[in-house]
């Protein structure tokens, strides 16, 4: 019925303001998607593709969460049950999890739904997730259902602790071998300090750069140090995920 990019919507819902749960299944391509990846999905009518984490994989369902924020994504989110989506994934290099190690996982705003499938693949990790308010939270109950530590930060105080999620990590990061984290450039740029200054390994994706997700725009251009050198590198391509230290903000 389909054909291999061909994924079957079996459900598209809002979870909090302007964020969707879309689940699509593939047999064949879903089981392959490994943590920190992305899919990057068709918008019927749009030439360019939108790239959306992978937030979880099971059973050949695909869960991508992904917030509205322009033409695209709204006709995403009006995308039904049945209808078959053109998705090519698992793309990108994702996050690098060791057995043996705890993590602390950070996710901020839309760029918490990576977290979750990450935190599926480590044992007990530390996940905080930081939001600008409480209308925004999601996925509070599927980390704790994963196991996880779990801390709730809000910009304003609306919910949870009323602070930005490096305020937690620098209290807890001494509880943890590695910190992996997801979310605006800003907030990956302080995580990396604070894990600079404690010395802990630290990975970071930036997919909010990308655009057309297969190297051909150059948007995602981003620059990395490498044997003492800086040279370009395309986050679509060679990351999304990164290593913290390589990263030049
Ligand atoms: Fe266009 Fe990477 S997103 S080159």
């Amino acid at each position: 019925k389909y054909d291999v990019k061909a994924f079957e919507l079996l459900s598209n819902e809002e979870i909090a303001d302007g964020i969707f749960d879309m689940r699509v299944k593939n047999d064949e391509l879903a089981p392959l998607a490994k943590c920190g990846q992305f899919a990057h999905v068709y918008v019927p009518s749009k030439t360019l593709r939108r790239p959306i984490s992978v937030c979880d994989s099971k059973n050949g369902v695909l869960r991508l969460v992904y917030q509205v924020k322009g033409e695209g994504t709204k006709i995403m989110s009006e995308m039904k049950k049945g209808e078959a989506v053109d998705i090519l994934a698992p793309l990108g290099n994702g996050f690098n999890i060791e057995k043996g190690k705890r993590y602390c996982l950070i996710g901020g705003g839309i760029g918490v739904p990576p977290m979750l499938y990450t935190a599926k693949q480590t044992k007990n990790p530390l996940v905080i997730t930081g939001f600008r308010n409480k209308d925004l939270i999601i996925l509070q109950d599927d980390f704790k259902n994963a196991g996880a530590e779990l801390v709730l930060t809000t910009d304003d105080g609306s919910a949870g602790v009323h602070g930005f999620v490096t305020d937690v990590l620098k209290e807890k990061i001494n509880e943890v071998d590695e910190v992996c984290a997801c979310g605006p450039t800003p907030m990956l740029k302080a995580i990396a300090q604070v894990c600079k200054e404690f010395n802990k390994p630290c990975q970071i994706s930036l997919e909010e750069r990308m655009a057309c997700g297969i190297g051909a725009c150059l948007v995602c251009a981003v620059k990395v140090r490498k044997n003492g050198e800086e040279i370009m590198q395309h986050v679509c391509k060679n990351g999304p995920v990164f290593n913290a230290e390589e990263v030049v903000f």
